[in-house]
């Protein structure tokens, strides 16, 4: 099967800023593909131009096997797009929110109707249904525009970070229904900051910093070759012994505040001699994560 997105060296320029620089990939059918990175990244502007809304500065982008410079208005009408900031209309209440957005796409009237029903159930905001959209909490929000997202039953969706914001069970809500669609064989395009979201929903994903690619490849395979299985934490609130002694034995150590990462294929043997040598100093070896590639590659320091 072709691929649904198929990009290869896409450039983005704002003026003098480089927001998106030469990014090649290609995303397949029925796969969710996320997009990470630090703030400024370049992930929405990737995704905007997906959506057919931000001109490629230059490079080739392919979706739903269309050029996006030749075809937008046939690709826009497959996709479904649920944008990082809020942009529900004022003016109407919930449902109308909905069926206005069908008009948009042809939708007759009586099924965008029907439509607006089913999702408003599926992201269950039936009971919201009448209210104004200054009257819904920032989660119910949220859903709403993934809720929108879907009204054309579209074969790529684009979620741009769906989840921010949301309390534990809106996630849950959000990651269940993710699921369910890709079951139902679409492709998704995901950007988040959650790494225990990416970690759990992406079937593959990109780190980007300053509008390149650092990695490319499965959650598990990822964290596997950037950081191996565990990672050794040590909180060390005064002095460096531990910091000295960890680095003495040529380990790769990160020092955050009061916490010491040690990243090491050894770290379980570090750690019990390390707790025999200093039992006074606290140290924990857990299962390494997403979040640990992520700041081993983009560093611990903020980034704008
Ligand atoms: N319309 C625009 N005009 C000029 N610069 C822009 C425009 N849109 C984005 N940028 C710049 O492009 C860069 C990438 O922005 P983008 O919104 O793609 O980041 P992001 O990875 O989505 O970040 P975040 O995690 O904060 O959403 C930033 O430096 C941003 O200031
Ligand atoms: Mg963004």
């Amino acid at each position: 099967m072709a691929p649904v997105v198929v990009a290869r060296d896409l450039v983005k320029r704002y003026e003098d800023l480089t927001a998106v620089d030469r990014i090649s990939f290609d995303i397949n059918q029925g796969e969710i593909f996320g997009f990470l990175g630090p703030n400024g990244a370049g992930k929405s502007t990737a995704i905007r131009m997906i959506q057919c809304v931000s001109p490629v500065t230059s490079g080739k982008l392919e979706v739903l096997g269309m050029d996006v410079r030749e075809r937008p208005r046939e690709i826009k009408a497959r996709l479904g797009v649920a944008p990082q900031d809020n942009n529900l209309d004022p003016d109407f209440n919930v449902i109308q929110n909905l069926t206005s957005y069908a008009r948009y796409f042809g939708i007759p009237k009586a099924q965008a109707a029907r439509r607006a029903e089913e999702l408003l159930e599926f992201m269950q905001l039936s009971e919201k249904r009448d209210v104004m959209i200054e009257n819904l909490s920032g989660g119910m929000k949220r859903r709403l525009i993934v809720a929108r997202a879907l009204i054309n039953d579209p074969d790529l969706i684009i979620l741009d970070e769906p989840t921010t914001g949301l309390d534990p069970q809106a996630r849950h809500l959000i990651w269940e229904r993710v699921r369910q669609l890709k079951r139902e064989g679409r492709t998704i395009i995901l950007t988040t900051h959650y790494m225990d979201e990416a970690e759990q929903l992406c079937d593959r994903l990109v780190i980007m910093e300053r509008g390149k690619f650092l990695v490319e490849g499965e959650p598990k395979r990822l964290i596997a070759d950037v950081v191996g299985d565990c990672v050794m934490e040590v909180i060390e609130t005064d002095g460096d012994e531990a910091e000295r002694y960890l680095r003495s034995l040529g380990q790769q150590v990160e020092r955050s505040a009061d916490r010491l990462y040690v990243y090491s294929k050894d770290c379980r043997t570090i750690n019990q001699e390390f707790r025999r040598l200093h039992p006074e100093i606290y140290s924990v070896i857990r299962p390494a994560t997403l979040e640990d590639v992520f700041l081993r590659l983009t560093g611990r320091r903020l980034k704008e």
